[in-house]
């Protein structure tokens, strides 16, 4: 099949920017990275390293590497950089995180000592268990942003870099829903010289990075690039962006379970999940603003899937709880409990129990790394605004205006793996499969 996109050659260096730079999350990506290159670790969970993508017919037997198959950067030609509001370097932030033992730290100790975050743009009043003292000053959100802007510019001038992805690894931002001043470009640059509240941060990171030809990826629930304003600014600047909130541990496990239940049209009552966890980010959303951001996000996957309208005597009244809590004692060490209330044949009812004991970042790093691979790969394809073949990735998927968001894991999977198979002229996967038994 012919795609209408060609896609520029990898050439010269990629930097990665960060917001967040010195949180769990992104020490554990760049720490990983680092052990990868040097041959010291594998990049276990990461689609774009160890994936593979069948071509053709099942006979055919053509299974490579996605990485060979299609032109993505380099690990080696990976640059980092970042902002945080922690003036710290990448080691001692990782050893802070507590996620990675010092026996794999101490192997890559000079390369993250080496990363250090340029002055965040922060106000507490989005993050409210967080006190900056590596911040940016300007007269207002406009100023910031251009500031912004010019650490990006001279990021890439330093480094010599081909091109950039920047992508959110920063805390959760209070609960912001879109209003009139997120609705054009126009409106949305006026309310920043005003101060307006409902500029986040976190918007102010993806204008910034959108005006200087920048991918935009949010690994956190924040509004940010998904508001039409933002989506206006990366079709007018041919950017691609991608959000919102990495899909890692509980989350992942929903969307893989729920669409059993609807494939087996097997009913559900009720969902309770619940998670303790120790981490900054746990701490973060131990306040309510953030934590309902969280909780909006974690709460729509159900119904996206269960489609509640089409079933209504499986999935009308099913009730939906999901808690965080935060328990210091654990770190980054998430342990995760759902119990599920299901009925089958005749009404009888059943209960699943899962007990997840996951480690949040180590999660979450694969993620980061190919989300970084795939948008550079997206923007060098000239696809631009919603990469929607990248919601395998997160918890809430953007999509166009008027469409719903696809939860499920393995349609997520189908579609991502689609789009290469695309992008590349090669015939899609549909499955059918009629063709061997003619
Ligand atoms: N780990 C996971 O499985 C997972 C899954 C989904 C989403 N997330 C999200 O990813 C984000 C990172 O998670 P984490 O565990 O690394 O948290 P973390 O608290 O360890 O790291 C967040 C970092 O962001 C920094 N920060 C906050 N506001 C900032 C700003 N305005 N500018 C620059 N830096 C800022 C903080 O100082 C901190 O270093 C969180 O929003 C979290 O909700 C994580």
């Amino acid at each position: 099949m012919q795609s209408n996109h060609t896609i520029r050659k990898p050439k010269g260096k990629l930097g990665v920017l960060v917001v967040g730079l010195n949180g769990a999350v992104s020490t554990t990506f760049l720490a990983g990275v680092m052990a990868v290159r040097k041959g010291l670790a594998q990049p276990v969970g990461s689609l774009t390293q160890m994936g593979t993508i069948r071509l053709g017919k099942r006979t055919e037997h053509r299974s490579p590497l996605i990485k060979k198959f299609i032109e993505l950067a380099k690990l080696d030609d990976l640059v980092f950089g970042g902002w945080d509001i922690r003036n710290e370097n990448c080691y001692d932030s990782a050893l802070h995180a507590g996620v990675l033992t010092l026996d794999h730290l101490n192997l890559i100790k000079k390369e993250l000592q080496a990363i250090r975050p340029m002055k965040a743009v922060f106000d507490q009043f989005y993050v409210k268990r967080l006190h900056g003292s590596h911040v940016k000053k300007g007269k207002n959100k406009f100023e910031l942003m251009e500031q912004l802007r010019e650490d990006i510019r001279a990021f890439k001038k330093q480094n010599k870099l081909d091109r950039c992805v920047l992508i959110w690894c920063g805390s959760t931002e209070v609960f912001i829903s879109v209003n009139g001043v997120h609705k054009n470009l126009k409106k949305f640059e006026e309310a920043m010289k005003k101060n307006h509240a409902d500029i986040a941060p976190s918007m102010l990171y993806a204008c910034a990075a959108l005006k200087e030809g920048v991918a935009f990826a949010n690994g956190a629930p924040n509004l940010t690039v998904d508001a039409p304003a933002v989506m206006e600014l990366a079709k007018q600047m041919g950017v691609p962006i991608s959000g919102k909130d990495f899909k890692t541990g509980q989350t992942l496990l929903k969307t893989v379970l729920a669409p059993m239940l609807k494939a087996r049209l097997i009913g559900l009552n009720g969902w309770f999940s619940s998670n303790i966890l120790g981490n900054r980010d746990g701490e973060v959303l131990d306040d309510p603003d953030s934590f309902k951001t969280k909780e909006e996000s974690k709460l729509s996957v159900l119904e996206g899937i269960l489609q509640p309208d089409l079933y209504p005597d499986l999935y009308k009244d099913y009730y939906h709880k999901v808690r965080i809590n935060y328990y210091p004692p654990r770190g980054d060490n998430k342990e995760s409990w759902d119990n599920i209330d299901i009925f089958g044949w005749m009404g009888y009812p059943m209960q699943v129990k899962i007990n997840f004991l996951c480690r949040d970042s180590i999660l979450a790093a694969p993620i980061v790394l190919d989300l970084v691979l795939f948008m550079d790969l997206a923007h060098r394809a000239g696809m631009k605004g919603i990469q929607e073949w990248l919601s395998f990735y997160f918890k809430s998927p953007m999509v166009a205006p008027g469409l719903y968001p696809e939860h499920d894991l393995f349609i997520q999977l189908m579609k991502l793996k689609n789009t290469l198979r695309h992008l590349k002229g090669e015939e899609l996967i549909t499955h059918l499969g009629l063709e061997y038994y003619d």
